[in-house]
Parts: structure tokens; sequence; C-alpha cells
């Protein structure tokens, strides 16, 4: 079946009551995916990802407004990111991971207050986070690893209060961390590697209690690090500071971590 040809799809537009489309997993399904998509209102979830689906992402999809789930990750999809996905309102997960996507994240995403899953890892997106993401209150992961992004890093990602992952790896980040992220309580996992940060590492991610992975690994990190023995410890292995030449460690913190000698 080629959605190019838009048979299937039109005919399942018909079944107005559908609330689940899973069309997942089936390489044979290739092509652009009609803009009909959008009569669908009824949808809750729509999981379209591991297909070899082609072309825009249609915006009519921002129509859907019922959605809950939308993944669209592991095709070609190209071009930028519709605006109107900021109209789902009810989204909980966004995953458009593993596509061809250039461009910058759209500033509506910011209007998708229901978030809790946002991943957009592995495209060609670029250009600066839009302000107003602490708006996404509820969002517990953002993962978004290898992008050219080529920016500083926001000092609002520290706003996005239930945060318990975020991973910006191999993205051309340069600047520094910001301070903010040691406002991040919840924060389980920090994935910075393989980017251009410079400056000290925030003490204040010393005392986020629930860090059990932090890889800042390969960027252009200098001082002290700001770990304490305990912290050390606790993340043994789940540290990785490697590849900063300029960071020196205090040698009363004995570890089990790859750090820097
Ligand atoms: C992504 O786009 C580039 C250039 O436009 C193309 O060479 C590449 O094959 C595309 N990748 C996929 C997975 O479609
Ligand atoms: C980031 O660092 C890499 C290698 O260290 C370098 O080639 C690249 O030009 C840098 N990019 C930016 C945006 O500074
Ligand atoms: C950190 O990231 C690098 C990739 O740059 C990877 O090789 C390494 O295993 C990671 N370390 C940890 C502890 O996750």
């Amino acid at each position: 079946m080629t959605l190019d040809e838009g048979d299937k799809l039109r005919d399942v537009t018909r079944v107005m009551i559908m609330k689940v489309l899973t069309v997942s997993q089936n390489a044979l399904i290739r092509g652009e995916v009609p803009q009909g998509i959008g009569e669908l209102k009824n949808l809750v979830h729509l999981d379209l990802s591991y297909n070899s689906l082609t072309g825009p992402i249609p915006s009519r999809i921002g129509e859907l407004r019922s959605l809950v789930g939308l993944d669209l990750s592991y095709n070609s999809f190209s071009g930028s990111i519709p605006g109107q996905l900021g109209d789902l309102a009810m989204l909980q997960k966004l995953d458009l991971s593993s596509n061809n996507l250039t461009g910058g994240v759209p500033a509506t995403i910011t209007g998708l207050t229901s978030l809790t899953f946002l991943a957009l890892s592995n495209n060609g997106l670029s250009g600066r986070l839009p302000a107003g993401l602490s708006d996404l209150r509820d969002l517990q992961y953002l993962i978004m690893e290898n992008n050219p992004m080529g920016v500083p890093l926001p000092s609002e990602l520290g706003d996005i209060a239930r945060l318990q992952e975020l991973r910006l790896a191999n993205s051309g980040y340069s600047g520094s961390i910001p301070e903010t992220l040691g406002r991040l309580a919840s924060l389980t996992t920090l994935s910075l590697e393989n980017n251009n940060l410079t400056g000290r590492i925030p003490a204040g991610l010393s005392r986020l209690k629930r860090m059990y992975h932090l890889n800042l690994s390969k960027n252009g990190l200098d001082g002290v690090v700001p770990f304490d023995g305990a912290f050390l410890r606790r993340l043994g292995r789940n540290l990785d500071l490697s590849g900063n030449p300029g960071l020196c460690v205090d040698d009363r913190a004995v570890v089990q971590a790859r750090i820097p000698r």
C-alpha cells in the first residue's frame, strides 16, 4: 500500500468514529500522508512509526484536537515541523524522532501544555529553542539528541519544573550549562555529551537528589568538578565527564567514575 495514492487512508477517513489508528512497523507503507488525515476528528492516538513515509508532516494533523498521542518516529518525513501541531492541546506524547525534519522547533509547541513526553532526536533541526518552554509544565521527558542546533542552551530549560530526563547530546550546543538546571528537582538523567559546552559545571547539579545518570563527556568544560564524594559514589559509572581536558578533580573525592585525572 502506498499512502501516496491515499486509497486506504481515504477509506479509513470514512470511519469517523475511529479513536486509535496504528499503522506501525510496516516498512511497506511508504509515500506521503494525505492532508485528509485531518478528517479523523475523533482520533485519540495516531501511531505511524517505523514506516517509510516521506514528504511533509500534514499540517492538518493540527485539526485532530482529541489527540493524546502522536508518534511519527522512524520515517523519512522532511520539511519543517508544522506550527499547527501546537493546536493539539490534549497531546501528552509527541514523538517525531528519526526523520529528516529541518528548520526550527516552532514556537507554537509551547501551546502543548498537556505534554509529558517530547522526542525530536535524530533530525536536522537547528536554531534556538522557542521562548515559553516553561509553559510545558507537565513535561517529564525532553529527548532531542543529534540535531545540528548550534546555539546556546536556554536558561529557561531550568523552568520546566517536572523534567525527569533531559537529553540534548550531540547537537552543537555552545556556551555554558545554565545554572538553572540545578532547580530541576525531579531530574534523573541529564545527557549533554558531545556538544561545545564551555565554562564550569554548575554546582547546583550536585544537589539534585534524584539524579542517577549524568553524561557531560566530550565538551570544553573546565574548572573544578563540583561534586562531593556522596554524589560521585551514587552515580558511579553513570557519571561521565571524560573528554573535557580543562576539568580537574578535588582529590578528596575518591571516585569510581569516568572523570579526567
Ligand atoms: C534525508 O535528506 C537527505 C538530503 O535531503 C537525503 O540525502 C537522505 O537520504 C534523507 N534521509 C532519509 C532517511 O530519508
Ligand atoms: C564544535 O566543536 C567542534 C569540534 O570540537 C568544531 O568542529 C565545531 O566547529 C564547533 N562548533 C561550533 C558551533 O562551535
Ligand atoms: C556518555 O556518552 C558517550 C558518547 O559521547 C558514551 O560513549 C558514553 O558511554 C556515555 N557514558 C555514560 C556513562 O553514559
